[in-house]
């Protein structure tokens, strides 16, 4: 039986995971398709440190090059994370006529290119389904099973602890610090969650969706990113009342003129399958010409889920190398100079949930219409809910028509100024998809 030998860099969560699932599943892995993987070395810093599953001590080194540069290997598996060292540790297998399987997301979201082109000259793969939705099998499915597609368009949950969050607001009318402070202590959330609340996370995974779909690598910063810190228990009971979820979706669509894609919570319709995900779930929707939609649901992170993804495209090589037959996963055609250009959320036109904290006065939210319309922005419901007396505060939900996003920016601004705003408007951008 052939034999494939790998090299593990990074024994962290997902590390663990893999060693486990080669340990555990290896008989199977062989029935399925004839070919052994052998785990021959890992590289990690801290060998001694406590992990979900024992790993036999043998296997560790801490000098990572003890696995680049030795010619038994066949595959590096790099889960070290981050832009560093892991860029290093990757380039350098790859000029090694390494095959480098990765999870890591901000990497090919920053240097991409520079990795693939590594790839292609050495003639060798770059696995990466882990990078995008855990164990959905996405990248794969766009490469392959779509791959005769002209797509329209994706959206999708990308990031389980933001979905975890949001969810837990809702079913249990908790706010946001709350409920994160909960996930962080139940292992959803990380101790450091920015980059998964700022949503950095969900623009690497669409970021590089883009560019299987598109074949478009755009600068990652010119990408619109907004998290989920300025959603309130308020604004989900107001969304609720409006028949709306709250999510943070990654989206990009194609028009004429270019893509527009983004990051952003947005208000969903309840009953649609994307409000329907909830917790630490993943689901990414798309559109092909041929396919029509098609959504693919699942663990988006997690030691097995992810180290599931990991394995497969382990295997997959393994099986390219067995049948000496280079299968190269690596998109074959990003572009140098984008074709596609990027279009400014400012310039696109949706519906928008807006909120006022006002001074409850009469003639304020007459102000407030007024503004709005002199700017071109209809609207289409209003809630003011809650009588303070003697003018206190209190909340004006609006909902647009389909608007000019510029448009709307230059109404708060003036509303803003207005001296019975309490504080500054909220505006989440409402999906109908
Ligand atoms: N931190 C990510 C999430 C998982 O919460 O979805 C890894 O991409």
């Amino acid at each position: 039986m052939p034999t494939v030998k790998i090299g593990l860099i990074g024994a962290g969560t997902v590390g663990s995971g893999v060693y486990r699932i080669i340990k555990v599943n290896n008989k199977l892995i062989e029935k399925r398709t004839g070919i052994k993987i052998e785990l021959k070395k890992i590289a990690d810093i801290e060998p001694a440190r406590k992990r979900p599953v024992k790993i036999d001590k043998k296997l560790f080194t801490t000098d990572a090059y003890d696995l680049i540069n030795d010619n038994d290997i066949d595959i590096i598996i790099e889960l070290v994370g981050g832009t560093k060292i892991a860029k290093k540790f990757i380039i350098d297998s790859l000029k090694n006529k390494k095959h480098v399987v990765t999870a890591n997301k901000a990497l090919l979201a920053h240097f991409g290119r520079e990795i693939f082109s590594e790839a292609e000259k050495n003639n060798v793969s770059v696995g990466f389904e882990a990078s995008v939705g855990g164990s959905i099998p996405i990248i794969k499915s766009i490469n392959e099973s779509f791959v005769a597609n002209n797509f329209k368009s994706i959206y999708g949950i990308m990031n389980g602890t933001c979905n975890y969050i949001l969810s837990k607001m809702s079913e249990e009318d908790r706010e946001f610090e709350e409920v994160l402070k909960q996930a962080q202590d139940e292992g959803y959330a990380e101790a450091d969650p920015t980059f998964d609340i700022e949503g950095t996370d969900a623009a690497h995974k669409l970021s590089i969706l883009i560019l299987l779909l598109f074949g478009v690598f755009y600068d990652f910063e010119k990408i619109h990113v907004e998290g989920i810190t300025n959603i309130t228990r308020d604004d989900i009971k107001f969304a609720d009342q409006l028949g709306y979820q709250i999510k943070l979706l990654g989206i990009a669509k194609r028009h004429k003129s270019g893509l527009e894609a983004g990051v952003y919570p947005a208000l969903v319709k309840k009953g649609t399958q994307i409000a329907d995900v909830s917790g630490a779930f993943n689901a990414i929707y798309l559109v092909g010409d041929a396919l029509g939609p098609s959504m693919l649901y699942g663990m988006g992170a997690g030691m097995l889920p992810t180290a599931s993804a990991v394995v497969g495209d382990i295997i997959q090589i393994a099986r390219s190398i067995a049948a000496d037959k280079p299968y190269n996963i690596v998109p074959k055609f990003y572009e140098k100079k984008s074709k596609l250009p990027l279009i400014e959320l400012k310039k696109t036109t949706k519906k928008y949930y807006l909120r006022f904290d006002v001074e409850d006065r009469p003639g304020v939210l007459g102000k407030i219409t007024t503004i709005l319309g002199n700017n071109d922005v209809s609207i289409e419901s209003v809630i003011q809910s809650g009588r303070k007396v003697d003018g206190g505060v209190v909340p004006v939900v609006i909902i647009t028509h389909e608007s000019i996003e510029k448009n709307l920016m230059k109404a708060l601004k003036t509303i803003n100024g207005l001296p019975k705003i309490k504080s500054e408007s909220k505006v989440i951008r409402i999906e109908d998809l």
